[in-house]
Formats: structure tokens, C-alpha cells, sequence
């Protein structure tokens, strides 16, 4: 094995293996710390789910089949027993609470084995708008809370120009855990996730659904193509457990905003569009 000495050759290889950031001065088990706090989530679900227990027995059988999803092999390591489970234990889920219980007893997702928290949702459970976004970064996995990052900060003043405040919404993600290295999530990590999206939809019952970015756009809305050509449009989301769609739209993500900023001008043109659909449906 080829021993490394020199500084720069050290952190080329942390490069590699997907270490991004400097965490601190001085050294921190975060593992440790991680290990522990699971064990707490873990008790915390346990007891949750327990609570549920007699309540969901009397319920009759879950509906199976998801609404975008088709129950079929997928690869990246999630199996089709892992989804099956997945539309199974989320179908059981009948409060945020319940929802959140369950996703941190899952072991479907190869995700969860590097991250170090599930980032679930944030916010209301009852909010009028829900906004899902793409993957968890690096502050996120730290917190167990989406859109704590930069992206966040942006999309917090995006809600504000439209006079939300981000404790009236929900925001969550298409996928509950880091992809390590700043990767994008694959096909089945983001399959396995989906029934437990389509869950916390069906359970926050929002008055409107905003995608963020191109690839939550495609997978929730069923819509295909660049988000510059579906942002602006409204769609509708609904599931076959529904009673009832849900207006839906896309958005450019923040992560996106930042790099180009020059597309915040339509995207704040868009967010006005929002706020001015949230009026006519209070109305
Ligand atoms: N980007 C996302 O899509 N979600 C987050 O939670 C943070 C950044």
C-alpha cells in the first residue's frame, strides 16, 4: 500500500474520497456523536411508533401501490423488497410525527449508511405551501433539517419577498439523506425516498406543491424537459390516495439562483405568481 507523506498528496486523497470541508480546529468523533444520536432517534421512533401501534392495526390495509412509483427492481443497491417496504411502512404513516418515526427505523436506503442524519422536514405540518428541494449538503446532514445552508438563507428571502415566513411552510426533500462526495442522488435512492414524499404531500395537504429545480420537478409532477420551460406553468400533483390535487409549480432551485443570479429576476417574477395564486385559493 502506498504510504502518503506530503500534505498535498493527503488532501487530494480526502478529495477523492469525498471529504469537501475542514470541520474545525480540533478533532471531533463525529461517528461517535452521530452513533448516539441515532441511538436517541431510534428510542424516540420506537416509542412513537408503539404509541401508533394499536391505532394503525384497526386502520384496513394500506393502499400498496404508490402513486409514481411502479413497484419494479432498481439498481444503486436499493432492492425491490426495500421500495415494497418503503410504500408500505409510509402508507402507515398518519401524522408528520408517524412519518418521521418511520423513516428513522428504515433501513431500505444505502444513503443513510454514510450520512449522519436524516433530514427530514421542517416546518408547519399543516402549512398552506410545501416546497421540496433535491438532496441534503453537508449543513443539512450536520443539523437534520433541510435548507439550513446558503441555499437555504436564499430561499428563506424568497418566501420573505412573498411575504411567508419559513415557519408557515414545510420544506423538504425529494431524498432524506446525504449523497455522499456532493453527488447527485441515483434512480433508486431517489425511488425508495418517493413513497415517503408522496406520504408527508398527502399529510401536510398543502394548497400549493413547489418543486424545486429540474429533477424534483420531473419526479413529482410527472413533467419532462428543461425547468427554464416548466417554471411558471401549473400543474396539478395527486396521488390515487388523494381525495383531491393539489396545485403545483416549479421553481428554479436556490442552489441554482446562486450560481446564476441572473436568473433571479424571473424566478422572483414566478414567486409573485405564487403569492398571487395562494390569495385566489384562500380566497
Ligand atoms: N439543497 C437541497 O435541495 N436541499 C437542501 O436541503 C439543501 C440544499
Amino acid at each position: 500500500m502506498e504510504i502518503l507523506e506530503h500534505p498535498q498528496q493527503i488532501l487530494s486523497w480526502y478529495g477523492e474520497a469525498g471529504v469537501d470541508e475542514a470541520m474545525g480546529e480540533e478533532p471531533l468523533d463525529r461517528y461517535a456523536l452521530a452513533a448516539q444520536a441515532a441511538k436517541n432517534r431510534t428510542a424516540q421512533a420506537e416509542q412513537v411508533l408503539k404509541a401508533g401501534e394499536a391505532e394503525r392495526a384497526a386502520l384496513s390495509a394500506p393502499v400498496l401501490k404508490s402513486g409514481l412509483v411502479s413497484v419494479q427492481p432498481v439498481d444503486n443497491g436499493v432492492s425491490e423488497e426495500s421500495i415494497k417496504k418503503a410504500v408500505e411502512v409510509a402508507a402507515q404513516a398518519k401524522t408528520i410525527d408517524d412519518l418521521r418515526a418511520a423513516l428513522e427505523t428504515f433501513e431500505g436506503c444505502p444513503l443513510k449508511n454514510t450520512a449522519m442524519n436524516l433530514v427530514f422536514g421542517d416546518g408547519r405540518p399543516d402549512a398552506k405551501v410545501m416546497l421540496i428541494g433535491d438532496v441534503p449538503g453537508a449543513d443539512e446532514d450536520r443539523q437534520g433539517v433541510p435548507f439550513v445552508g446558503p441555499a437555504g438563507m436564499l430561499l428563506n428571502k424568497m418566501l420573505a419577498s412573498i411575504g411567508l415566513d419559513r415557519s408557515e411552510v414545510f420544506v423538504s426533500n425529494a431524498v432524506f439523506w446525504r449523497p455522499p462526495g456532493k453527488r447527485s442522488a441515483l434512480a433508486g435512492e431517489i425511488a425508495v425516498c418517493l413513497p415517503f414524499v408522496e406520504r408527508m404531500i398527502e399529510l401536510v395537504d398543502p394548497m400549493i406543491l413547489i418543486t424545486l429545480g429540474g429533477p424534483t420537478t420531473h419526479s413529482l409532477l410527472a413533467q419532462q424537459g428543461n425547468i427554464s420551460k416548466l417554471v411558471g406553468r401549473w400543474f396539478t400533483y395527486e396521488n390515487p390516495r388523494m381525495s383531491h390535487p393539489i396545485a403545483a409549480c416549479g421553481l428554479y432551485h436556490p442552489e441554482f439562483l446562486l450560481k446564476s443570479p441572473t436568473m433571479k429576476r424571473q424566478a422572483w417574477a414566478n414567486l409573485l405568481a405564487i403569492q398571487e395564486k395562494l390569495k385566489d385559493l384562500k380566497a
